[in-house]
């Protein structure tokens, strides 16, 4: 740039020194390069790759999640229905891949099976919440790898949270609420009113006005469709006051006219009063009858890299400040100067061994604590068998004492009980020599000696 400032004319040189002043400049080309072909090979490239899309469908049992998906997306998606006795709240994912036109899609639907059916709302709301910062969590390890493979990577993040409010005509149940409000800062939501053939239109217009009150005075934040590209303003401005949209699932194909429509039939003829429309059925794909086509529309033509883009720049964003400022991490210092991430390593560290050192003299306190008073306890422990040893010592010497008295006591007996023997025997020896005159006076010398 220097060269060319040097070898060109004033006005040159001006628009030179200019240009550094703005950082760049303007430099018309004089024929074709090819740059212009750069959105193209983004959108082959993006292409080639393919795009994923994950819905998570919120709403109580039976409320119509799964034939709302096979109708939005014109297909049979499996999926059993659930039972009312479901210990908690489960989330089932199912990912499908699907091709329209050279467009390949990696469709995941997440349903909550057996939400509503606790009796402890923060049951049936707490595993949503769980399931989707899991998701976000998954991604954050992803690019926190030392070797990253963020291309080949299944993003799991939800990209919108289709949230199915039961058509009762009244309002909202405290627990749609209190489930909107926890997920509102972790993901698109579009609320939607399932089923909703089963209320009249003079109903749903009030029902509609009645959410919207509701969200708003509770500080739900939905997810509304951008206005600020030109080329959809005015189209997602128009969807944005039709939320929340009313919708009728039906995979059943009906001749409608002279054309094939996805449609619910009912036993009963006509169903004017409802929609105002005279046939005996509901078109799902109808705009008077429901607000199918507006979802459709919304969701996947329209809107569909918006909620992507969303996801990623404000709901993953969030996490992602959160998870690393809770790790320590943060991009100023206390007098606003920038923080590197080698210093926060450090400081972090640093704290670390700190806290870790804090920690082993603790430890060391209190072994040595313990040690004491385990030593304490066993010179108590000694002293008292000592005791015991002495009481036991004394308690056998004086034992023994009195049996050896009473062994000298017997040992006298028993010499005395010889010594009468032997007189006895002696006595008894001379009388026999005597004769019998003389047994009289023998008894009785016996019977002084004790034998009689
Ligand atoms: P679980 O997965 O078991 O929680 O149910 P789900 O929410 O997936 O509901 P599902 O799609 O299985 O529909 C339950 C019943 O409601 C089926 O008999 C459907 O035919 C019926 N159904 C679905 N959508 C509508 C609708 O828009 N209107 C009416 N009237 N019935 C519907
Ligand atoms: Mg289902």
């Amino acid at each position: 740039m220097e060269a060319e400032a040097n070898s060109g004319s004033l006005e040159d040189s001006w628009a030179f020194i200019q240009s550094l002043g703005e950082g760049c400049r303007t430099v018309p080309l004089a024929g074709h390069v090819g740059f212009d072909s750069l959105p193209d090979q983004l959108v082959n490239k993006s292409v080639t790759q393919g795009f994923c899309f994950n819905i998570l469908c919120v709403g109580e049992t039976g409320l119509g999640k799964s034939t709302l998906m096979d109708t939005l997306f014109n297909t049979k998606f499996e999926g059993e229905p659930a039972t009312h006795t479901q210990p908690g709240v489960q989330l089932r994912s199912n990912t499908y891949d699907l091709q329209e036109s050279n467009v390949g899609l990696k469709l995941t639907i997440v349903s909550t099976v057996g939400f509503g059916d606790q009796i402890n709302k923060e049951d049936s709301y707490k595993p949503i919440v769980e399931f989707i910062d899991a998701q976000f969590e998954a991604y954050l390890q992803e690019e926190l790898k030392i070797r990253r493979v963020l291309h080949a990577y299944h993003d799991s993040r939800i990209h919108v949270c289709l949230y199915f409010i039961a058509p009762t005509g009244h309002s909202l149940k405290s627990l749609d609420l209190v489930t909107m409000k926890k997920l509102d800062s972790k993901v698109n939501i579009i609320p939607i009113i399932a089923k909703s053939d089963a209320i009249s239109k003079s109903e749903l217009t009030k029902f509609k006005i009645k959410i919207t009150s509701e969200l708003v005075s509770n500080g739900v934040q939905i997810y509304q469709f951008p206005t600020d590209d030109e080329s959809v303003a005015e189209i997602n401005g128009t969807m944005n006051a039709h939320l929340p949209f009313a919708v009728i699932g039906s995979t059943e194909e009906l001749k409608i006219g002279n054309k094939m429509m996805k449609a619910r039939q009912y036993p009963w003829g006509t169903v004017q009063a409802c929609f105002h429309y005279p046939l005996p059925c509901h078109a799902v794909e109808n705009e008077a009858h429901c607000d199918f086509v507006k979802l459709r529309e919304m969701l996947i033509r329209v809107n569909m890299e918006d909620l992507r883009e969303q996801t990623h720049s404000r709901h993953y964003e969030l996490y992602r400040r959160c998870k690393l400022e809770e790790m320590g991490f943060k991009d100023t210092d206390p007098d606003s100067k920038p923080f590197s991430l080698q210093e926060t390593y450090e400081a972090k560290r640093n704290e670390f061994l700190g806290e870790l050192q804090k920690k082993e003299e603790e430890m060391r306190q209190m072994f040595v604590q313990r040690v004491k008073e385990k030593e304490a306890e066993l010179k108590e422990a000694e002293k008292e068998l000592h005791e015991k040893f002495d009481r036991l010592k004394k308690l056998h010497q004086d034992e023994k004492k009195k049996l050896e008295d009473k062994k000298k006591s017997l040992d006298d007996e028993v010499n005395a009980f010889k010594q009468r023997k032997t007189a006895a025997e002696l006595l008894q020896s001379q009388g026999s020599q005597a004769g019998g005159s003389q047994t009289l006076k023998r008894d009785k010398e016996k019977k002084n000696l004790g034998f009689l």
